[in-house]
């Protein structure tokens, strides 16, 4: 024969069991993931406007790419922003005024999980200081 108190008491021990991740994930801390803080940029904008190269820099790189190897004379970018700005298409322009990849482009990326594979050829700030040092 077997005795109810202990049946009761597996039974309320397996219920616990069963319902351990539902008392942990109320009772532990919530998960947040703040945007970090992005360096300080010189200059008082960007080449065009911030709130369209939030999402299009990316693009705007590949086509300064196609224009300055294809186009003859096409080593230049010309703002639509800013009519009249010419800029030298390269990738180290952007470096002239974000001048830490590691404190404003690699911040950025890291948070979105995105490693552009860019700098296995193009030069840094960072890779310029280590070779001149
Ligand atoms: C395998 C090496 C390699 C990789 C990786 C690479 N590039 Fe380039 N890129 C070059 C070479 C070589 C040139 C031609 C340099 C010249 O003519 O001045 C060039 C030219 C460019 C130019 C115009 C000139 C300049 O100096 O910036 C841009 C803009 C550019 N690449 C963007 C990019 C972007 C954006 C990425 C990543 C998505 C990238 N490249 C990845 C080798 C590379
Ligand atoms: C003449 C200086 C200058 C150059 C060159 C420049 N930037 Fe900027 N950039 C700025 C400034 C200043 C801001 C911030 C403007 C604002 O917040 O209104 C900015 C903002 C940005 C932002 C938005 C950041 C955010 O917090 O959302 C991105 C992305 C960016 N730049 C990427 C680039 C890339 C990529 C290049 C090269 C193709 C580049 N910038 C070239 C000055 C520059
Ligand atoms: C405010 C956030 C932010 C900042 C600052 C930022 N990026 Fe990005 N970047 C992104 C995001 C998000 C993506 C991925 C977008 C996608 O995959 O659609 C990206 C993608 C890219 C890509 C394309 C990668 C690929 O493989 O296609 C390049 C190139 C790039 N960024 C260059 C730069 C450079 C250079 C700087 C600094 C001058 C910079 N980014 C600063 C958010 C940022």
């Amino acid at each position: 024969m077997y005795s109810t108190k202990w049946v009761i008491l597996l039974i309320i021990a397996f219920l616990g069991i069963c319902f351990s991740p539902l008392i942990y994930n109320v009772s532990a801390p919530g998960f947040e993931l703040e945007m970090p803080e992005l360096d300080e940029p010189e200059g008082d904008h960007c080449i065009e406007d911030a709130d369209w190269m939030e999402p299009n820099h990316m693009d705007l790189l590949l086509e300064m790419r196609t224009q300055t190897i294809r186009d003859p004379g096409g080593r230049f970018y010309e703002s639509k922003t800013y009519p009249g700005e010419v800029y030298e298409g390269t990738t180290y322009q952007c470096f002239e005024c974000h001048t830490s990849k590691t404190d404003f482009c690699d911040t950025c990326h890291e948070y979105n999980g995105v490693s552009p594979y860019c700098w296995h050829c193009h030069n840094t700030p960072e890779v310029l200081e280590e070779y001149n040092r």
